[in-house]
């Protein structure tokens, strides 16, 4: 998959987008045929133990995109770039971005947008960097804005809206929208021609984009506007209990997991 191919699906298909963080559970989402894996920056707070995704580092985004990019045969991967990578100096940006695509084989990388991004998206698309901007609740913005519903007033719903159509202008191929209106959310898709791919954005959006956590039911919080379609966490805690259980009671492990070499029956253990 390429990017002018998911650009390609806008109006016509759904976009499916999941995270992945790790090589078995990417390997998990490019066998069930969705078309972007995320690297997403949420891996901070749902597998690396942080409160937040602002300490996530650069060298972390770059090893999770390594692990996911390695076990992914069609699905495009998107490396998230992390708080601060970007936005300050613009050739710092484009080095940090190029590591993800040379150096941990992602496909593209996604922006948290905003007006500091435009040039960025552009300059990285010319330089053959594929760009997926994301707008509306930022969470990389969580100190300012909290981790609330963005665009409901007119004012705050039509700078989104001005915001998607310059960073399509600049190269995006593809837009996340977070947690803003379902009105919105078909808005912006209607003004833009790149696909929107929403998360808690409406059912209007070109595609959508969970993160695989919430999904399988591993993570305990579950965003309101996600959904659970498994119970990972439910078969972990009952896998793991019974481990706990088998070793305790003696019964794993059994004659089957053991052997035993003759020659050592009367080893000397003075
Ligand atoms: O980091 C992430 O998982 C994301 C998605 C929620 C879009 O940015």
């Amino acid at each position: 998959m390429r990017a002018k191919d998911i650009r390609a699906k806008a109006g016509e298909e759904p976009v499916t987008m999941l995270t992945a963080y790790d090589a078995p559970t990417a390997r998990v989402v490019d066998e069930a045929g969705v078309d972007i894996a995320l690297v997403g920056d949420s891996v901070g707070n749902l597998r690396l133990g942080y409160d937040s995704t602002l300490p996530v580092t650069v060298d972390e985004m770059a090893s999770h995109t390594a692990a996911v990019a390695r076990a992914t045969e069609e699905a495009f991967v998107v490396a998230d770039m992390p708080f601060l990578s970007y936005g300050a100096d613009e050739t710092d940006a484009i080095e940090r971005c190029g590591r993800m695509i040379k150096e941990a084989g992602a496909d593209g990388v996604k922006l948290e947008s905003g007006h500091h991004t435009i040039g960025l998206t552009r300059r990285l698309t010319q330089l053959g960097i594929p760009v997926q901007a994301h707008l509306g609740l930022t969470p990389q913005r969580e100190n300012e804005t909290g981790l609330f519903r963005q665009g409901t007033d007119e004012e705050s719903a039509r700078e989104i809206i001005d915001l998607a159509r310059e960073h399509e202008d600049a190269g995006a191929f593809s837009l996340v929208l977070e947690h803003i209106p379902a009105n919105l959310g078909e808005a912006v898709t209607e003004a833009i021609d790149i696909p929107t791919i929403g998360i808690g954005a409406g059912p209007d959006c070109d595609g959508q984009v969970l993160t695989v956590d919430e999904v399988i039911g591993l993570s305990e919080d579950v965003a309101p506007f996600s959904r659970t379609f498994g119970d990972v966490r439910g078969e972990m805690e009952a896998a793991i209990g019974e481990y706990v259980e088998a070793v305790e009671s003696g019964g794993f492990p059994a004659d089957e997991h053991s052997h035993v070499v003759e020659e050592l029956d009367d080893i000397d253990t003075e």
